[in-house]
């Protein structure tokens, strides 16, 4: 049963998604392969990523190749209520609520992860903690998964070492096309978005330090 802010969202959350999915084109490709060919048959997927729009989609494509999707934020700041309504409203088991705590959060996780996944999608790595911790026992399926973020990536590696990684990861970040578009474009925009968002101020005319010149540092600079 999703765990939800207020169902009564939907609608605005289902015309967001609706709108992203024309500008998505190689998503939608895979999904037509995905309805042909039904890869996850058979298998449960969690899935974590800062629940919007666009990832919103990416669990309906992942459905559409036949997996029973579970669908989590990987922060309740990124969370979207609406998009996570509407979701919930196409019947994609849904938990996610904007702004919650750190307890809240990890509930929402740990709720998420009672589906015993066959596979997850991982964002920061939480997932994998809480299933290589307190949320052992839901890992009973669990054949591997994906992590998305450089911090992840770190996490994972750090668990490897420890010899504390429940399964094998595939590090997602470190493919080219991640770091080209994502990294750079994606974080590179989003970055500004919030920066202006929050101090109420134009880019125009400032002087900007970017500390770190890494993919998102380019992206930024
Ligand atoms: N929120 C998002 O959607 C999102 C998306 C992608 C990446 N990220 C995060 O952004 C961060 C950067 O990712 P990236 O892919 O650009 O990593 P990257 O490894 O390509 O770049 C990091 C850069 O920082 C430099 N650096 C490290 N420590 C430094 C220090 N003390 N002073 C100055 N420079 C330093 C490194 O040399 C490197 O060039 C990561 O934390 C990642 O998780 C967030």
């Amino acid at each position: 049963m999703s765990i939800v802010k207020d169902l009564s969202l939907s609608p605005s959350g289902l015309q967001k998604i609706q709108w992203v999915r024309d500008f998505m084109p190689a998503l939608g490709g895979i999904e037509e392969r995905f309805r042909r060919e039904k890869p996850f048959e058979g298998l449960t997927i969690a899935v974590s990523v800062h629940l919007e729009a666009k990832t919103a989609n990416l669990g309906l494509v992942l459905r559409e190749g036949g997996a029973q999707v579970y669908l989590t934020g990987c922060n309740p700041l990124s969370t979207q209520d609406d998009v996570a309504a509407g979701m919930a409203s196409l019947g994609v088991e849904t938990f996610g609520v904007h702004g919650v705590d750190m307890r809240g959060y990890e509930d929402l996780l740990t709720e998420t992860l009672k589906c015993h996944p066959h596979l997850i999608v991982d964002d920061g790595g939480d997932l994998i903690s809480l299933l290589g911790g307190r949320c052992a026992p839901y890992g009973d399926r669990l054949l591997g998964g994906c992590e998305e973020t450089t911090t992840g990536i770190h996490r994972l590696y750090a668990r490897e070492r420890a010899g504390i990684l429940p399964c094998p990861m595939m590090a997602v970040n470190d493919a080219k096309a991640k770091h080209y578009y994502d990294n750079k474009y994606g974080t590179g925009q989003s970055t500004w978005d919030a920066i202006m968002h929050t101090t109420n101020l134009m880019v125009a005319g400032k002087t900007v330090v970017v500390a770190g010149y890494g993919w998102c540092g380019k992206g930024i600079a």
